[in-house]
C-alpha cells in the first residue's frame, strides 16, 4: 500500500497544534503541505503558530501557505475566548523566522493536488481555501482521494444550538466542499465532544516528560480552563485530531453513511450540517469513538518528539 500525501489546512488553534503534531511524528502518513485559515484566530496569528509549530516539529521542509483572511461571504469570526489572544496561548515558541510559501494557500492546494496522482485534504478549520481552490482549479477533483474534516455535528452545535464553529465561520465554503462529489469523511462534535483531556490524560502526558508532552501539556491547560469557563464542559475535547487518528487507524472510530447538506440561510440554522440516511450518501459520519485508543495513539505520538 503507498503512503497517503496528506494536505492539512488548520487554523491552530490548540487542538489544530496536535493535529499537525501526529502528522509530523508518523510514518503512515506523508505530509506534503500545510495551509492556514482564518477561524480561531486572525489570518496572521494562525499562520504566525503553523510556523511556530513546524519549526517546533523540525519540519520546515513541508510547505507552509497562508490563506484567506477573510470567509467567502461572511465576516470574519474568531474564538479567543478558547484559544486565547494569540490563538495558542499556553505555549511561548522562540523568535522563529518566518518560513512561508510564496503562493497563496488555495494556490499550493491546487498545485501539489495536480502534482500528485492522489492527495487526502484534512481540514481543521473553516473550508474557506480548500472552496476557493475547488472555484479556481475545478480540474484538481479528480487528484482528490477524499476529505477529511473536523466540522459539523449529527446532534447540537457549539456555538449556536444548530451549528459547529468551522462549518458556521464559511457555510458557504462547507456547502461547495459538501457538493463537490469528492468522497467526504466527516468527524464531528457528536464524536469529538467526547473526546476529553481529563485529569488522567494530563498525568499520562506528564510521565512521558518529552518535548512533545511539553507542548501538549502547557497548550492543553489554558485549553481545559477556557473550555470549562467558556462552554461549562468537564475539560476540553480534543476535536482536530480526530482526522488524522480515523486515517492512522481503522479501529478508533465508527462511520456510517450518510447524506449531509449545510445550511446556508440566514436564520438560527446557519452552518448546521443536516444528516440524514434517507437521501443519496455523500459522506462518512463518524458515529462512535472508541476513547481508549484514541488516546493510546496520542501517547505513542508524544513519545516520538524528543
Ligand atoms: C473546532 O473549532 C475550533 O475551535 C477547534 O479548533 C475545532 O476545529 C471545534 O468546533
Ligand atoms: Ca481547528
Amino acid at each position: 500500500m503507498t503512503t497517503r500525501k496528506i494536505i492539512l489546512d488548520c487554523d491552530p488553534g490548540h487542538d489544530d497544534a496536535i493535529a499537525l503534531f501526529l502528522l509530523c511524528y508518523t510514518d503512515k502518513l506523508d505530509l506534503i503541505g500545510v495551509t492556514t485559515t482564518c477561524g480561531n484566530q486572525t489570518i496572521e496569528k494562525t499562520s504566525r503558530n503553523a510556523n511556530n509549530l513546524l519549526h517546533y516539529f523540525n519540519k520546515t521542509n513541508i510547505p507552509l501557505a497562508k490563506g484567506s483572511s477573510k470567509p467567502l461571504n461572511r465576516k470574519v469570526m474568531t474564538c479567543p475566548e478558547i484559544h486565547g489572544e494569540s490563538g495558542l496561548d499556553g505555549f511561548t515558541f522562540p523568535n522563529y523566522k518566518d518560513n512561508f510559501d510564496y503562493r497563496v494557500a488555495y494556490q499550493l492546494i491546487s498545485d501539489l493536488c495536480l502534482e500528485n496522482d492522489k492527495v487526502t485534504i484534512v481540514t481543521t478549520g473553516p473550508m474557506t481555501n480548500l472552496a476557493l481552490a475547488l472555484i479556481h482549479h475545478p480540474e484538481i477533483k479528480e487528484h482528490i482521494e477524499e476529505i477529511v474534516l473536523m466540522g459539523g455535528s449529527t446532534k447540537e452545535g457549539n456555538i449556536t444550538k444548530e451549528a459547529e464553529f468551522n462549518i458556521l465561520v464559511d457555510p458557504e465554503a462547507a456547502d461547495i466542499c459538501f457538493r463537490s462529489n469528492i468522497p467526504l469523511r466527516m468527524l464531528g462534535l457528536n464524536v469529538t465532544r467526547r473526546i476529553l483531556v481529563n485529569d488522567d490524560v494530563m498525568e499520562n502526558a506528564r510521565k512521558i516528560n518529552t518535548r512533545g508532552s511539553d507542548l501538549f501539556v502547557k497548550l492543553m491547560k489554558v485549553f481545559n480552563e477556557n473550555q470549562k469557563k467558556f462552554f461549562s464542559l468537564p475539560s476540553g475535547p480534543l476535536h482536530d485530531p480526530a482526522t488524522i487518528i480515523s486515517l492512522l487507524r481503522d479501529d478508533v472510530f465508527t462511520f456510517e453513511d450518510m447524506n449531509v447538506s449545510i445550511d446556508t440561510s440566514n436564520t438560527n440554522k446557519v452552518g448546521k450540517t443536516i444528516c440524514t440516511k434517507e437521501k443519496p450518501f455523500n459522506c462518512k459520519v463518524a458515529t462512535d469513538v472508541n476513547l481508549e485508543k484514541y488516546w493510546e495513539v496520542i501517547y505513542d505520538h508524544l513519545k516520538r518528539c524528543l
